[in-house]
């Protein structure tokens, strides 16, 4: 095979087997650097330059919009609260209290009625073998009609009966409450109002997979929310890996998943322990740190994991949510746990980041990580039943004094993966790789750094990753710095990644942002599947997968593959004519296919090496098009499982045509 592309009058031509296929617009000095979206020729890009083009997507296309179910948002209950929850500001403490003008409803006048409420703590496990997994509870206490909480209680659950004068009635209602307790650093910043130039808090919010696309199509409340003054949008913002974890890895740690294995492996007990996670560092700097997560099946950190041994940040809300989902009644809505007992799964993590922020925002440095999953990463337009929920928070958080203090992060980790109608539509591949990514600069520090905010104005429309966010959050732990030469480490898997305060470089590649080939969104593709080479290359691909199992010593539970469709087989474009292939020998194609058994739907990015006719692939990052929930019951690890087809899982009409 040859492709050969050259540079013709601010064009690049290239020219595949004799063949004209591409004429793209090239660099030239006539391309300024783009605003928020440039327009080229009609079509209009997040990023625009000689090393990297991202085409803008439209979100409201018809072949989407038609498809799209109407979500409404929907309470968990309409019962009014028994039990009231208040941190007094003078005590210092927690009040809860049983007012009786909310219990009053419940009675029954006719029959002497009154309320009795119990409470049970939640603690940790310690002795748990996997204490991510585990909760650990007090026995039941009487709770009193007003109560001082303790102030080692961080979370209660409480029961509430109907009783007459002589015996138990029915159960009225039963409840859940965190409380944010006091554990201020010792060396607590006497006043941190005027030191918080030199220690901005920091809050990361993150929906799980939500594209910047599907943001803008499903969100528009939000949308125009994070328009405001001081919100910057990421839009050259890359995934770096294929589901969460890898993903929050690198913001949280700089490390690839591959990197982290040098350390040690995460499927066991102790490991993220030893990962440099970024809490860390600001916990040495005398923040308060913070981290809640819904859903506990999906949990960034502990899918398919063990998670920490000892809890990870000052506040954390892992067992708590355990507890929750293994005690009370759940309802699942759009394909996760929506309702927990009275509320959404959700709220107890907004609710908790809340109480977060309410308590120290204006007293101490902090750094929290508020992660949800319950709405959004399921089904692609049900955060709009989300949409003006989360701006009522953003408006508390507004009125806690978020917005006036503290850097705020609003995140995706990848779009959808296996989505019927945006994944497998004509945007899918983007779809899937451009997470949304909003950075917000309080007003004190625009005025105080401003030559940040203007690095982070020009970073807009530039390519980068989650190992720039991790440097951007140590950029954050030393403001002082003057260059990005002055803040060690570096992420240890990218070291060409920056912080997003510094300029990026305009001309960025893929591979300076430390994303993988298989995840880069820059190239421009040209359709090759009816080429005679296409069915050459996706039977090299299946070989690959085959060997691989062998390799892995997976040959015993997972069945072979064979190829049964090739879909679409895509040709990666040289952007720059000086930049990519390596070798005119050499090409990146996008390979979308179907394997027997079981009709499972792949797709890799090969290099493919036309004089031996190999390919060159890695597994880890091999996109699932489609659900692997019923194909890979028998292996536990997380790669694995996207690719296994479990002998004994075989499908009988598939077995029959493989
Ligand atoms: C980007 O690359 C193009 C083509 O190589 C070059 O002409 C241009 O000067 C570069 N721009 C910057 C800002 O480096
Ligand atoms: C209950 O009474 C308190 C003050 O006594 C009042 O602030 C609150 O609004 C009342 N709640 C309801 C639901 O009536
Ligand atoms: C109140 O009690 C009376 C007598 O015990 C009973 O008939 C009635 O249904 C009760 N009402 C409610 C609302 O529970
Ligand atoms: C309390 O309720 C029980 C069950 O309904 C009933 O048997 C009993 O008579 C009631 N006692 C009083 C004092 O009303
Ligand atoms: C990691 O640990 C898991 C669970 O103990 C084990 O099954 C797996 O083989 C280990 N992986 C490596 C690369 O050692
Ligand atoms: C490939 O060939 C098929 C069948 O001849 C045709 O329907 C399809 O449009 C072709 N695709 C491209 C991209 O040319
Ligand atoms: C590509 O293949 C041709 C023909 O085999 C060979 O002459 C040429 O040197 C190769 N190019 C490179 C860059 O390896």
């Amino acid at each position: 095979m040859s492709l050969r592309c050259q540079v013709l009058k601010q064009r690049i031509q290239c020219i595949f087997f004799g063949t004209l296929i591409a004429l793209l617009p090239g660099p030239s000095a006539s391309i300024e650097e783009p605003s928020a979206s440039t327009k080229e020729a009609g079509q209009q890009y997040y990023v625009y330059n000689a090393k990297c083009q991202i085409p803008f997507v439209n979100p409201f296309t018809l072949d989407v919009m038609k498809n799209m179910k109407e979500h409404v948002f929907e309470e968990c209950s309409e019962e009014r609260d028994l039990i009231e929850s208040k941190f007094d500001f003078d005590l210092r403490q927690y009040r809860v209290s049983i007012p009786a003008n909310l219990s009053e409803a419940y009675l029954n006048s006719t029959g002497h009625q009154t309320i009795t409420c119990s409470y049970q703590e939640i603690k940790r496990d310690m002795e748990a073998e996997v204490p991510d997994n585990a909760y650990a509870e007090s026995k039941a206490y009487y709770l009193p009609h007003r109560m001082i909480v303790p102030i080692d209680t961080d979370f209660m659950i409480t029961k509430c009966y109907m009783r007459n004068a002589t015996t138990v009635l029915n159960e009225v209602q039963e409840d859940a409450f965190s409380f944010v307790q006091d554990k201020l650093p010792p060396q607590k910043i006497e006043h941190y109002m005027l030191e918080r130039e030199q220690k901005p808090s920091v809050l990361i919010m993150g929906l799980d997979s939500v594209s910047r696309i599907n943001f803008r199509r499903t969100m528009p409340k939000m949308f125009e929310f994070v328009n405001e003054e001081g919100w910057y949008e990421m839009q050259g913002y890359n995934k770096v890996g294929d589901n969460t974890f890898p993903n929050i890895l690198a913001a949280l740690t700089g490390h690839s998943e591959a990197g982290s294995r040098a350390i040690c492996n995460v499927s066991e007990v102790n490991c993220l322990d030893r990962l440099p996670f970024i809490w860390r560092n600001y916990k040495q700097a005398n923040y308060l740190t913070a981290y809640g997560e819904d859903c506990v099946e999906l949990n960034a950190l502990q899918y398919l994991k063990p998670g920490f041994l000892k809890q990870p940040t000052d506040y954390y809300l892992r067992h708590f949510i355990v507890a929750l989902e293994d005690k009370f009644k759940l309802r699942h809505r759009f394909g996760n746990v929506y309702c927990v007992g009275r509320h959404l799964s959700f709220n107890y993590v907004f609710d908790f980041g809340l109480q977060f922020v309410e308590r120290f925002v204006n007293e101490t440095p902090i750094f929290g990580l508020l992660w949800s999953n319950s709405f959004t990463h399921d089904d692609f337009a049900a955060p709009a039943a989300l949409d003006e929920h989360f701006l009522d928070y953003m408006e508390r958080f507004e009125a806690a004094g978020l917005f006036e203090n503290s850097i705020v992060v609003l995140m995706s980790d990848h779009g959808h993966r296996y989505d019927e109608i945006v994944r497998h539509g004509p945007n899918g591949f983007l779809e899937e790789r451009l997470p949304m990514m909003f950075i917000y600069v309080p007003p004190w520090f625009r005025q105080k750094y401003p030559h940040l905010v203007k690095n982070l104005g020009k970073n807009r429309d530039r390519l980068s990753s989650n190992f720039d966010l991790y440097m951007t959050l140590r950029h954050l732990l030393q403001l002082d710095s003057q260059s990005m030469a002055d803040i060690e480490p570096k992420a240890p898997q990218c070291a060409s990644c920056q912080s997003l305060l510094f300029e990026l470089p305009f001309n960025r590649s893929c591979q300076e942002a430390g994303i993988d080939e298989h995840w880069c969104s820059c190239h421009p593709t040209q359709d090759a599947t009816n080429e005679s080479f296409a069915r050459p290359i996706a039977l090299a691909v299946v070989q690959y997968m085959n060997d691989h199992l062998r390799k892995q010593h997976l040959t015993d539970l997972c069945h072979d593959y064979t190829l049964k469709h090739l879909d679409s087989l895509q040709l990666k474009m040289p952007v720059d004519a000086n930049d990519e292939p390596r070798n005119a020998n050499e090409s990146y194609f996008v390979v979308n296919f179907k394997t027997n058994p079981n009709s499972a739907h792949f797709e890799t990015t090969v290099l493919y090496k036309s004089i031996t006719g190999g390919v060159e692939m890695n597994m880890d990052f091999i996109s699932r098009l489609n659900s692997h929930a019923k194909d890979s019951g028998c292996v536990a690890l997380e790669i694995p499982r996207k690719y296994c087809i479990c002998k004994n899982s075989v499908r009988m009409e598939d077995q029959l045509h493989a």
